[in-house]
């Protein structure tokens, strides 16, 4: 199998993986599929510019991870701060994300920096910022493009210095076409946008990223380090994995532990039989667009043909 030794260039090791959060277990950044090299070469050029970032994919692609690694490359002093948007609190997001002064609502004795502020001097990723209400979209723009942020019930701004991170797994112009995400934004996170493939569009990640979670897995069960056969490296690379690496990381430590031979076999990864047509037609969904529906239409129609041939 193919993951490179340690110390190969393309195996990113990070230095401070162990102050990572728990959601984020990763101690390495495994992109070894070409279109995952060149997109770390994009990462690396943009983040060292003074650009907001954008990064699009679907759950579990690894954007946060990805962020982290931006911020590190950016070599920011500060702290990255984690948020995402859609469990800031309705009634007070906007005290939550811009602080507030003393006295600016009931229960306020003290000021609050807010997120923002407590990312000051580093990097805030905003994940899913699709779901940032929208009068707060404008408001942050207006943080990014000033350089200062009003924080509630403050007589004057506060200066802040904020490296923007943000993530969605919806993509954003449809969100503006839709009227549900502010269209200056969007282009203001336009410049440094970055497209994180689904993992079964960089195939050449999967047996690298396979073996890099079994190293961590039985590293920490202290179990012998099993091989993968080949039957299993077919199937895993054919796998369709809407969850992603995410999910990835799940079929791999459950074979790990089911497993009772020195090889993991295709029983022992317990992955869903080939996806249903519904799942099929769900998939070409979420890639056509709105506008497209005459392709879509065709190509339901297509499907529909298979299903009736395979049912014969
Ligand atoms: N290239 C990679 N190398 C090593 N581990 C990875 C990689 N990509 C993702 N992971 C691991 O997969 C899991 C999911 O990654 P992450 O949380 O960054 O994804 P996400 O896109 O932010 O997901 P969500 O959309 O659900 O928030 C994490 O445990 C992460 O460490
Ligand atoms: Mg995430």
């Amino acid at each position: 199998m193919s993951l490179p030794p340690v110390g190969d260039p393309s195996l990113l090791i990070f230095p401070d993986a162990d102050k990572s959060p728990l959601s984020i277990r990763a101690k390495a950044l495994v992109f070894i599929d070409p279109r995952s090299r060149q997109l770390r070469n994009e990462v690396e050029r943009l983040a060292g510019l003074p650009v907001p970032i954008l990064i699009q994919g679907e759950t579990g692609t690894g954007k946060e991870l990805l962020a982290r690694h931006i911020h590190r490359c950016s070599e920011r002093p500060s702290l990255f701060v984690a948020l995402s948007c859609s469990s800031l609190s309705p009634k007070h997001g906007e005290a939550e994300l811009f602080g507030y002064s003393a006295g600016a609502h009931q229960g306020a004795p003290s000021s609050r920096a807010g997120w923002l502020g407590s990312a000051n001097g580093g990097t805030l990723y905003l994940d899913e910022i699709a779901d940032l209400p929208l009068p707060l979209q404008g408001q942050l723009l207006g943080v990014l493009e000033t350089g200062e942020a009003w924080r509630v019930g403050a007589a004057q701004p506060t200066p802040l210095d904020i490296r923007l991170v943000a993530a969605s797994s919806v993509e954003l112009w449809q969100a503006v076409r839709a009227g549900k995400f502010d269209e200056r934004l969007a282009h203001y996170l336009s410049d440094g946008r970055l497209q994180l493939p689904p993992l079964r569009e960089r195939v050449g990640d999967v047996l690298p990223l396979a073996e890099y979670f079994l190293g961590i897995y039985t590293q920490r069960l202290r179990l012998p380090l099993p091989g993968i056969s080949l039957a299993a490296q077919r199937a895993l690379e054919q796998h369709d994995w809407p969850g992603n690496t995410r999910e990835l990381e799940n079929v791999v430590h459950f074979a790990l532990l089911v497993c009772d031979a020195d090889e993991i076999d295709v029983h022992h990864l317990n992955l869903p039989a080939a996806p249903p047509l519904e799942r099929i037609e769900q998939a070409l969904e979420r890639l056509i667009d709105d506008d497209d529906a005459a392709q879509l239409a065709v190509l339901r129609e297509l499907l529909r043909r298979a299903e009736q041939r395979l049912a014969v």
